[in-house]
C-alpha cells in the first residue's frame, strides 16, 4: 500500500502518518523530518537547507527529490510506504511518477487532510513535539498529561523553529501557490481521497483507516 498525505501545514500529516504506520506497518517517509535531521546533523543538505526552511519557502526540488528516490529504495518500502509532506511541487510530483515507474510501483491514494487555513496559525502556534520519540502535543487539542512531557517516552518537548505566526503564514502562502495544484493533478488520475481535518484527531485517524483499509 503506497499512500500520499497531502494537506496544508498542521493539516495533520504526521500525527495521521505514525497511527498508519503502527497498525499498517509500513514506514513514514517524512521529507520535513528528514530534512530537519540534516540540519540538526549539519550535514551537506542540512547547511543547504536550513534558510530555506528557517523562511518557510520550499528547499529545492533536486535535493528533496533524491533524499527521497534514495529512501524509496530501501528495503522497508518494499510492501508500502507513507509519503507526508512530499510531493508539494508539481516538478515533484512528475519526478515521483518516474521514480515510481522505474520501481514498478504507483501511488494507491493521496488522502487529502482538509482543513480551512484559518485553524492553522493557533494549531500551529501550539504545537509541540517531543525531542526524543517525535511524538506530536498540541497545547489545545491534544496536550502532555505532564507539562513539557512527553506521555510515551517522558522526553522533553520542544517547538519547531518555523511554527512563529510569521513563518507559518508564509508557510500557508507557499502551500497555495506550489502545493495545492497536485489536488487537481491527484484527482485527474483519480487516487485523490479527500478527509475533513477538522474533525478530532481519533475521527480522522478512522476515516483514513477505513480509506485505506479498502487497498
Ligand atoms: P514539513 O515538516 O513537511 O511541514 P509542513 O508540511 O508544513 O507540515 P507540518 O509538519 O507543519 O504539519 P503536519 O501536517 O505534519 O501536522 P501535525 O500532524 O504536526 O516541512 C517543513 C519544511 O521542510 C518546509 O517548510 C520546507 O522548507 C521543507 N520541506 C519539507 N518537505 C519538502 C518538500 N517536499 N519540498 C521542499 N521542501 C520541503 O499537526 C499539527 C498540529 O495540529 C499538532 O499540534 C497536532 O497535535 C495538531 N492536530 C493534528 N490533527 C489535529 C486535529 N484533527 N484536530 C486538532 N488538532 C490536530
Ligand atoms: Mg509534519
Ligand atoms: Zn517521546
Amino acid at each position: 500500500m503506497n499512500i500520499i498525505l497531502l494537506g496544508l501545514p498542521g493539516g495533520g500529516k504526521g500525527t495521521q502518518a505514525r497511527f498508519i504506520t503502527e497498525k499498517f506497518g509500513i514506514p513514514q517517509i517524512s521529507t520535513g523530518d528528514m530534512l530537519r535531521d540534516a540540519v540538526t546533523n549539519k550535514t551537506d543538505l542540512g547547511l543547504k537547507a536550513k534558510e530555506y526552511m528557517d523562511a518557510g519557502k520550499l528547499v529545492p526540488d533536486d535535493l528533496v527529490i533524491k533524499i527521497v528516490e534514495e529512501r524509496l529504495k530501501r528495503d522497508d518500502c518494499k510492501d508500502g510506504f507513507i509519503l507526508d509532506g512530499f510531493p508539494r511541487t508539481l516538478l515533484q510530483a512528475e519526478a515521483l511518477d518516474k521514480i515510481l515507474t522505474r520501481m514498478s510501483k504507483k501511488i494507491d491514494y493521496v488522502i487529502n487532510i482538509d482543513v480551512p487555513a484559518e485553524d492553522i496559525v493557533k494549531r500551529l502556534t501550539s504545537r509541540r513535539i517531543c525531542k526524543k520519540c517525535g511524538n506530536i502535543y498540541n497545547l489545545l487539542s491534544n496536550p502532555p498529561k505532564i507539562d513539557g512531557k512527553c506521555d510515551i517516552c517522558g522526553g522533553e518537548l520542544y517547538q519547531r523553529e518555523d511554527d512563529k505566526e510569521e513563518t507559518v503564514r508564509r508557510r500557508l502562502q507557499v502551500y497555495k501557490e506550489d502545493t495545492e495544484p497536485l489536488i487537481m493533478y491527484y484527482k485527474s488520475k483519480g487516487v485523490l481521497k479527500t478527509i475533513d481535518g477538522r474533525k478530532d484527531i481519533d475521527d480522522v485517524k478512522n476515516l483514513i483507516e477505513r480509506t485505506i483499509s479498502k487497498v
